[in-house]
């Protein structure tokens, strides 16, 4: 039987467990192989730190946040100094002192170049994309966003009530420093007012005009919500420089929530935790069928495999003409682009 290996790497997100579960007990249970888990990401897999998963280990981890693996953001082809120790030359070894078919790497578009990096060194490795920001490049979805939107709506929904109250703006801070996946889709579930994004380009004068026009036509509140990646200057969040910017222009009292790694933590949405599933069980079929050098990805609800090569070095962004921009627009949502 095959020995395989799993590690996740890269920021955390809600449905590692599930994809972990996935993997193992296919693997285990359908296919017979036996599976070692490596802590912290790619350092697991450098230390030869790992532990072996048995299918017990894996009941009761289907509904848990985080990852029981850990994870961590090393990066083993990142340029070294002199006297610092060859990683991939140490994974390579581990890889074979441990008799192992295939390791297969849950993480974003970083653990994705790298997997590459190590399919084309000779080891055997299949790809599984997660990420609350849903900008993994070759998938139509990545788990975690569904969990991240799902925490960003409940949020927005709560400031409008003490928004109207008060009638303030409130702005709210979502994740995304390249893609604009979480506040898009928040905003439009929240009934977002205004949403900034780094794909679009914004001006001041634009979200003024739109808080005002709302304030005249007897909507004295309004809720902006910033992706963190908008361009804005790094020394403050993005959520404080727009606020600050509404109050100056507008005389309108702003308030700001930065909901950070809230959208990171607990437990799957039953979206995410399919999702991770149907990802974990595919990639332990691909180790099976010795489909390798591959991420798994789901394209129009079907699962179809990417060659990692493909993937590298890619994001997938939201297009400025994306018809849920299109119809968001037609709805009355502003992108702060309105105006020049
Ligand atoms: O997982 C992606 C992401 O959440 C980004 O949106 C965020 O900016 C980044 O990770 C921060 O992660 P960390 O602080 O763990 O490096």
């Amino acid at each position: 039987p095959k020995r395989i290996g799993i590690l996740t790497a890269g920021g955390d997100c809600p449905g590692l467990n599930a994809a972990i579960r996935g993997v193992g007990k296919t693997a285990i249970v359908d296919y017979g192989m036996d599976v070692i888990g490596f802590t912290a990401g790619y350092t697991g897999l450098i230390e030869k730190d790992f532990v072996e998963l048995k299918e017990s280990h894996l009941s009761g981890i289907l509904t848990l946040g985080g990852t029981i693996l850990g994870t961590s953001r090393e990066k083993p082809y990142k340029f070294v100094k002199e006297g610092d120790s060859d990683k991939p030359a140490l994974i390579k070894k581990n890889y074979q002192d441990l008799g192992l078919d295939a390791v297969v790497c849950i993480g974003g578009n970083g653990t994705m170049k790298t997997a590459h990096r190590l399919q084309q060194e000779g080891l055997n490795v299949v790809g599984i994309p997660k990420t609350i920001d849903n900008d993994v490049w070759g998938t139509d979805v990545t788990f975690g966003f569904d969990s991240a939107v799902h925490i960003a709506t409940e949020a927005i929904d709560r400031l409008h009530t003490t928004a109207n109250s008060h009638q303030r703006v409130m702005i709210i801070e979502v994740m995304g420093h390249h893609a604009g996946w979480i506040a898009l889709y928040a905003g439009m579930a929240g009934g977002g007012d205004i949403v900034l994004i780094p794909e679009v380009e914004y001006n001041i004068r634009s979200i003024c005009k739109k808080i005002e026009e709302r304030y005249e036509s007897k909507k004295p509140y309004s809720i902006v919500v910033v992706a963190e990646g908008i361009n804005h200057p790094k020394k403050v969040s993005a959520a404080a420089h727009i606020g600050e910017a509404i109050q100056t222009y507008t005389g309108i009292e702003t308030r700001e929530t930065v909901l950070g790694y809230v959208q990171r933590g607990g437990s799957p949405t039953p979206m995410d935790r399919i999702l991770a599933t149907r990802y974990g069980a595919y990639a332990a079929q691909c180790i099976a069928e010795e489909n390798y050098g591959t991420m798994v990805a789901i394209r129009n609800n079907f699962l179809t495999t990417v060659p990692l090569e493909e993937v590298g070095g890619k994001l997938s962004l939201v297009e400025p003409e994306n018809p849920l921009i299109q119809k968001a627009r037609k709805m009355g949502m502003a992108f702060g682009d309105e105006y020049d």
